[in-house]
């Protein structure tokens, strides 16, 4: 279809949005396109196959799909299908949309490393979405050209140094004017400066001097869009190895919607240590794949259910290593993820993370491994299976 026609099926009341969206379908390959309208002041949706002119889904209301969600690079799931948001359908949209999903690159660096959980809440809580989220550790190299920036200043061998020291998260922030507004949260480059001018930033907290200062923020919104490439155009730039003797945790995605994923990490970060990471969103296909050992041990009804929730939206992925090196780790885990339905975790285990987070046996704030013996394949199913 011409893009002159889009605009034409696409001429806009005032509450009405029209994006491109794109479906792959896992069985038989097939990329479909659709026109998307969002009706934002009822929040309908309306499907039209772009290929054959068709309504795919008549105007109606779907609970589960959130407003914030609409808006170019983002991904929504409307009727178990996975629609990636390519275009804007016409510029009404883009005008509307666009200020409101600036971009940036935050990053957590080596030194604040353990405060992921807090920097993450602190995040959500200051009104960002987390489109993207990787732990890695950057090579030498990678680090310079990172860094590249500042190839030849004399602080440049030592910050390139530390930036490979550790494990750092690289994170895409998504908010009105979200370049300035994390820059404004993290404070002034020293984070001496940063406690005397700017006492409750992140650097203020968590930094130490000017060069190690806890996180990283874009500057402007070219350097923010190659910085994110960087990150998320290249899977095995930085790839943390993995560990023996871990298992694996994953916030759900109905936790990471309602953004208590940086809580629930920091209590993670208590007890163990979170040696691999990432977000991503699962297909039906990987879900069931995933959750193969389960099939026989759950009722059909309740492993659907999970795999509706599973491949919902997002989810944070990550392995958990023990400190002290115990043997126990699966089981350990198990018990501060707490019983599987969180009305029974409220009771017995009230500290535990489902009793803190979950809201019923489904969305029950996180998936950690079952058996001793799987926690390893587990974590691999993460990260060396799924693309
Ligand atoms: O990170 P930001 O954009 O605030 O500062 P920058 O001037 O772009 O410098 C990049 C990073 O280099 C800083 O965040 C510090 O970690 C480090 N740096 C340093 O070690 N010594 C300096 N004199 C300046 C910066
Ligand atoms: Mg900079």
């Amino acid at each position: 279809m011409e893009k002159e026609d889009i605009q034409l099926v696409c001429v806009s009341r005032m509450s009405r949005l029209c994006f491109i969206a794109e479906w792959l379908d896992p069985m038989t390959g097939v990329l479909w396109r659709y026109q998307l309208f969002h009706h934002t002041e009822t929040n309908e949706i309306e499907m039209i196959d772009i290929k054959n002119r068709r309504t795919f889904l008549k105007k109606m209301k779907l609970e589960d799909v959130k407003a914030e969600l609409f808006y170019v690079g983002s991904t929504v799931t409307i009727l178990s299908r996975q629609l990636k948001i390519i275009e804007y359908g016409d510029d009404f949209t883009r005008s509307r949309v666009q200020d409101r999903v600036e971009r940036t690159l935050a990053m957590v660096k080596p030194d604040a490393f353990k405060h992921l959980g807090k920097i993450l809440n602190a995040i959500s809580q200051s009104g960002f979405r987390i489109n993207n989220l990787r732990v890695c550790q950057l090579r030498k190299e990678e680090a310079e050209t990172f860094y590249a920036v500042h190839r030849g200043k004399p602080f440049f061998e030592k910050l390139t140094t530390f930036m490979s020291s550790g494990r750092i998260a690289a994170i895409e922030l998504v908010a009105p004017g979200a370049i300035s507004k994390w820059r404004e949260l993290i404070g002034p480059t020293d984070s001496n400066k940063a406690r005397a001018e700017a006492p409750n930033s992140i650097r203020a907290h968590f930094g130490t001097d000017g060069s190690f200062n806890a996180v990283h923020g874009s500057d402007a919104t070219d350097t923010a869009a190659e910085e994110i490439r960087f990150f998320f155009s290249q899977p095995s730039l930085g790839k943390c190895d993995l560990g023996r003797g871990t298992t694996l945790g994953v916030i759900k995605p109905h936790a990471v919607l309602d953004g208590v994923a940086g809580l629930i990490l920091d209590i993670v970060n208590e007890h163990f240590d979170v040696t691999a990471l990432r977000m991503c969103t699962l297909d039906k296909t990987s879900a069931a794949e995933f959750f193969e050992v389960y099939k026989g041990v759950l009722a059909l009804g309740e492993f659907t259910a999970m795999s509706d929730e599973l491949t919902s939206g997002p989810c944070i992925s990550f392995e958990v290593a023990d400190r002290d090196g115990s043997s126990e780790i699966v089981e350990a885990f198990r018990e501060l993820c707490g019983p599987a339905d969180p009305e029974l975790a409220r009771v017995l285990r009230p500290k535990s993370i489902r009793a803190q987070f979950g809201l019923n046996k489904i969305k029950n704030a996180i998936h950690c491994t079952d058996l001793a013996e799987d926690g390893q394949l587990e974590v691999e199913y993460f990260f060396s299976i799924l693309p």
